[in-house]
């Protein structure tokens, strides 16, 4: 079953991410947060705790998780609500698992040991055609970084390659804006060929890639891509740096489960 309601298209899941930021690429300043009351009720909500009697500041406990916040809801950290509820053991993950026994138990081991994998800048892709899960899965990779306190920014290609374009005004504007993209600890890009082919295009993917790649921080991707394609569509080194980082594609298999549950 899927809880997708009938008719709607892979757009949708464009619009939902390009939904969760108004995307103006100067927005995206990490001191912009607004300060918000301290969770634990412990802090005034700065992050520091007075010690009255020596007057010295010290790291509230939720200070760890607002700058791990404060990172990520400048990025696009959140994951999008048709996936918020996405998880191993109910539908479609489960059904998913049915069919493809082996991918769920590859990613289902990515996410046992996220910590360890995004320490080490381990990564994972899912290759497939459309409809066959692989955002789903996806998603639930970002969820259990998102979970393990981690910062993590969701993205698809083009709507990254967007917000590159608008940051690119001035070179440090691109620079900032990579530095950004590289200190989270997961990237996650949905779609990965769904761009026109251009030189520009293969050469800012290669920056972002390579970027995490020297940095070694992870990357969970999706493509529609076959095996063969990659290298004409995305660029040899980039694509052997996403080997890299992310090992073999986890290939998903099946028809358009969108559109079985479309009207006829
Ligand atoms: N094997 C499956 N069984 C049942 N529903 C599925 C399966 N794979 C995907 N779905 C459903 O199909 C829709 C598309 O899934 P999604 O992960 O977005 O696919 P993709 O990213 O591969 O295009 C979602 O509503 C999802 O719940
Ligand atoms: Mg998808």
């Amino acid at each position: 079953m899927s809880d997708e309601a009938p008719g709607e298209t892979p757009r949708a899941l464009d619009d939902e991410l390009r939904g969760l930021e108004d995307g103006r690429a100067q927005e995206l300043s990490l001191s912009a947060a607004p300060r918000s009351a301290c969770p634990l009720g412990i802090c005034d909500g700065s992050g520091f705790v007075i010690d009255e009697e020596s007057d010295v500041a010290a790291d509230c406990r939720c200070r760890a998780g607002r700058i791990a916040s404060a990172r990520t809801s400048t990025l696009e950290g959140r994951i999008p609500r048709r996936y918020q509820g996405v998880g191993f053991d109910r539908p479609p993950v489960s059904d998913i698992a049915r069919s493809a026994p082996d991918q769920i138990a590859s990613v289902r081991r990515y996410v046992r040991r996220i910590e360890e994998n995004l320490d080490r800048g381990r990564g994972l892709w899912l290759q497939g055609d459309v409809g066959t899960g692989k955002t789903t899965l996806a998603m639930l990779v970002s969820k259990a970084a998102l979970a393990a306190g981690r910062s993590v920014a969701i993205y698809s290609l083009p709507r990254l390659l967007n917000l590159l374009r608008e940051a690119m005004d001035s070179q440090e504007g691109k620079l900032d804006f990579l530095d950004r993209l590289t200190s989270i600890d997961l990237l996650h890009i949905d779609d990965l060929g769904a761009e026109y082919r251009t030189d520009w295009v293969l050469e800012q993917l290669y920056s972002i890639v390579n970027a995490r790649y020297e940095a070694q921080r992870a990357i969970v991707a999706t493509t529609n891509l076959m095996p063969d394609e990659l290298s004409e569509r995305l660029g040899a080194r980039t694509v052997s740096r996403l080997v890299e980082i992310c090992g073999d594609l986890i290939p998903l298999f099946g028809a358009d489960k969108r559109r079985e549950f479309r009207p006829a």
